[in-house]
Order: C-alpha cells, then sequence, then structure tokens
C-alpha cells in the first residue's frame, strides 16, 4: 500500500494564538515520522470553535487526498472543549470500535482517559480519530491505533 496521507489539526485556543505552545501536534508528526507507512503535508491549528475545526475537516476531506485526519484536543469535559461537537455531525459512519479500542488502552495507564469523549467515523475515503491534548495522551492513543495495525486497514478498506 502506498504511504498514509495524514493530516493534523490541533485544536486549542493558547496554541492558535501562540503556535510554539502546541506539543501535541508535533508530538503526533514525530510518532508517524518514525514509521515509514505514513506521510504527513498538512498540519493546521485552530482555536476551540466548532466552525473553525469543521472548515479545516471538512476542506481536507473534499479535497480527496487526505487518507487520515487527527485531531487533538478539545475532547474533555471543560466548557471550551468542543471538537467532538464539530467533528460528530460530519461523520457519515461512526467508527466506535476505533473509539472503544482508544478507550480501552487509555484506561490501562490512567482512569483520567474516562474524561476524554473520543470520536471517530469516516467522511468520504477519510478516517477522522479525535486524541486528547496532552503529549502522554497522544502517544498512548497513537500506539493503540497503529501498532495492532487497525488504521493501516482501516485505510485500506475505505480508500
Ligand atoms: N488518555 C490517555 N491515554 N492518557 C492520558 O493521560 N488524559 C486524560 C484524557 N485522556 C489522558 C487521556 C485527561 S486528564 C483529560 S482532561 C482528557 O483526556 C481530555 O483531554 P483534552 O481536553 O485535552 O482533549
Amino acid at each position: 500500500m502506498s504511504r498514509i496521507r495524514v493530516a493534523v489539526l490541533t485544536v486549542s485556543d493558547t496554541a492558535s494564538a501562540t503556535s510554539t505552545a502546541d506539543k501535541s501536534g508535533p508530538a503526533i508528526r514525530e510518532i508517524l515520522s518514525q514509521s515509514g507507512a505514513f506521510s504527513c503535508n498538512d498540519h493546521l491549528i485552530v482555536a476551540d470553535d466548532i466552525q473553525s475545526i469543521q472548515t479545516a475537516v471538512k476542506d481536507w476531506c473534499n479535497r480527496g487526498d487526505v487518507d487520515w485526519i487527527i485531531t487533538t484536543g478539545g475532547t474533555g469535559f471543560g466548557v471550551r472543549d468542543q471538537t467532538p461537537e464539530a467533528i460528530s455531525p460530519l461523520l457519515e459512519r461512526e467508527a466506535p470500535g476505533i473509539v472503544h479500542l482508544m478507550l480501552s488502552a487509555s484506561l490501562k495507564y490512567t482512569p483520567m482517559a474516562a474524561l476524554s469523549r473520543p470520536i471517530a467515523g469516516t467522511i468520504k475515503h477519510t478516517l477522522v480519530v479525535t486524541l486528547p491534548g496532552s503529549v502522554k495522551a497522544v502517544k498512548e492513543n497513537m500506539d493503540a491505533l497503529i501498532s495492532g495495525g487497525v488504521v493501516n486497514h482501516a485505510i485500506e478498506l475505505i480508500r
């Protein structure tokens, strides 16, 4: 299979004002670069704002050259956390199994994983997965998604 084309969306009021505050986006890109299976040419930072999140995701899906959109941040219970609310209405097919995988893997590390509200699913030929905003959580979730080959197989099926 050709390389999986990934777009990363950092969702954070702080990082959208000061890009150097974005730690989780670069952490995702670093993990992807360690595997020859992925290429990441797109990375945007937006505020915790439903319209900004939706615009970025819709643009990538409409472009048709992104296999996997990974968002990071805004999945929790904070009053400004609204990544799931932004992505949910855009999904054509939900992927509860991927959500289950992320939560069950994460709960082995910390009960605080229960405070994330991840969603996953497909829009056209693109898989969308929402990760929490901490670097630790990103590493743990990315390992669950990649190490067993789950995302790779999902992309094979939707391409
Ligand atoms: N998931 C994993 N695997 N590891 C973690 O350390 N932290 C949790 C949770 N998910 C965590 C995790 C915490 S403390 C919060 S508040 C939520 O993710 C929400 O994060 P977010 O609002 O930055 O998206």
